[in-house]
């Protein structure tokens, strides 16, 4: 687990702001869910390899409980009891810390932090493009220049180990091999489960179909898949979602990868995760789960998704040169001698009504030693109040980053600071 230091935490809460931000944009609304959970609820569908992370311990009262490892999850299961008779579609934004037992290593922690969007009880083409386009907008706002979507549908790959007679369970264990890149060893076990010749040529070229033009991409794979009707199904909505985003104009730079499987278990349709040149690992991921929900217990509720990973897109920005904030102004007020004290508290309130960052010097230190602590810790700007400015009924202001100070009264120090610029002559 880890601590975040100032640097790091205004970071992170910079780009959990501007998730939250997006989240209002796009019409959803925050829910607030537990970190602890029953652990069979976390593990259902989490798939082998999140299940074999899951921190899991039994309570007081005997009950085999989790630290959540992802939040949808504990949405599906609000929605199967607490929101089910809410008129659909639900939009709900979350944001909080999960927790997998991964190796920690370079962008990979025990406890991470996620901005996760749901959208619930749409089937249609719009819902998936939502989620594409608002994954776009965060990382847009956020500053990442340079992002790519991987792109495909698990109804492909289902489609055909499906109608080739293998059983969920078989199915999922070769995407749990497909997911961390094991090609030949997910082709070799579907062959062991009773996979065709004709099955494994084209699982083959399934594997090989990659592309960013998702037409040309997938049309020679259509035609391998003819007598395959629910993989070519799933190919004509991803091709449809796809085709959508360009007739919108809406415009990301996407590769298709029909061999692209998850770890989790309950997607039935579009996935994505989100990748940069810099990392080997992404920024964020989802895609379609239409069953999660009635799994759950609850009304058949179609559903699609996406969680990006806060401490991997702060990685990212840092990667990038991106400046994640604009330095806030603030200020520290600096009284010489105990007269000036009430008139710098006095000031103090004034400014942060007026919504400026204000330090008060609170130890009596020097004004030298003041300001030095001052510059350490990257106050923009001082206010001086000593014998001579409560004589003139005026304030020292310095600006810490020029190095350049002159007097001036009171209220046009109000004014000035309060500004976005503030010119100092
Ligand atoms: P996920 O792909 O397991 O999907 O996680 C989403 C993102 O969380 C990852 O792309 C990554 O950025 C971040 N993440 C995951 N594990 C770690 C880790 N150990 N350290 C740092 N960051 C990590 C989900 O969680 C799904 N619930 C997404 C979803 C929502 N699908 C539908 N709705």
């Amino acid at each position: 687990m880890r601590d975040f230091l100032p640097e790091d935490a205004t970071r992170l809460r910079y780009i959990e702001t501007t998730a939250r931000e997006a989240a209002k944009l796009y019409g959803f609304q925050e829910i607030i869910t537990p970190i602890v959970e029953h652990h069979e609820l976390l593990a259902a569908k989490s798939g082998e390899e999140i299940k074999a992370r899951i921190f899991a311990f039994d309570d007081l009262g005997g009950r085999k409980v989790a630290l959540r490892p992802e939040f949808t999850a504990s949405i599906a299961r609000l929605m199967a009891t607490t929101l089910r008779n809410e008129p659909k579609p639900i939009r709900l934004f979350s944001t909080g810390t999960l927790y997998r037992y991964d190796e920690p290593q370079f962008g990979r922690y025990r406890e991470f932090w996620q901005s996760n969007y749901e959208i619930m009880g749409s089937s249609r083409l719009e819902a998936d493009v939502e989620i594409l386009v608002l994954t776009d907008h965060l990382l847009r706002e956020v500053g990442l220049q340079k992002y790519w979507f991987k792109i495909g549908h698990v109804g492909i790959l289902r489609g055909l180990l499906t109608e080739e007679g293998l059983e969920d369970e078989k199915q999922n264990s070769i995407m749990q091999l497909l997911d961390t890149k094991q090609w030949k060893k997910s082709l070799d076990l579907a062959k062991e489960f009773g996979l065709s010749r004709r099955g494994g040529e084209i699982l083959k070229k399934i594997f090989e179909t990659k592309g960013s033009d998702v037409s040309k991409t997938l049309k020679p794979l259509r035609k391998e898949l003819k007598n395959y009707p629910k993989s070519v199904e799933a190919l004509e909505n991803l091709q449809q979602i796809i085709d959508l985003c360009l007739a919108a104009h809406i415009e990301f730079n996407t590769s298709i990868e029909t061999g692209f499987a998850r770890g989790l278990e309950y997607y039935t349709g579009i996935i994505f995760e989100l990748l940069v040149p810099e990392m080997n690992v992404a920024l964020g991921g989802g895609g379609r789960y239409d069953k999660l929900v009635e799994l759950f217990g609850g009304e058949p509720t179609p559903a699609v998704g996406v969680a990006h990973g806060l401490d991997r897109i702060a990685l990212a920005a840092d990667m990038q040169n991106v400046q994640l904030e604009s330095s806030p102004k603030t200020v520290a007020i600096i009284p010489i001698g105990d007269e000036a004290i009430p008139k710098a508290i006095s000031l103090a309130s004034k400014l942060r009504e007026k919504g400026v960052n204000t330090e008060m010097e609170i130890m009596g230190r020097k004004v030298s030693t003041s300001l030095q602590s001052s510059s350490r810790r990257k106050v923009t700007h001082a206010i001086i109040i000593g014998p001579k400015e409560i004589e003139e009924e005026k304030v020292m202001l310095r600006d810490m980053i020029k190095r350049v100070q002159n007097l001036v009264n009171i209220e046009e120090v109000l004014e000035l600071l309060s500004q976005r610029r503030i010119p100092v002559k």
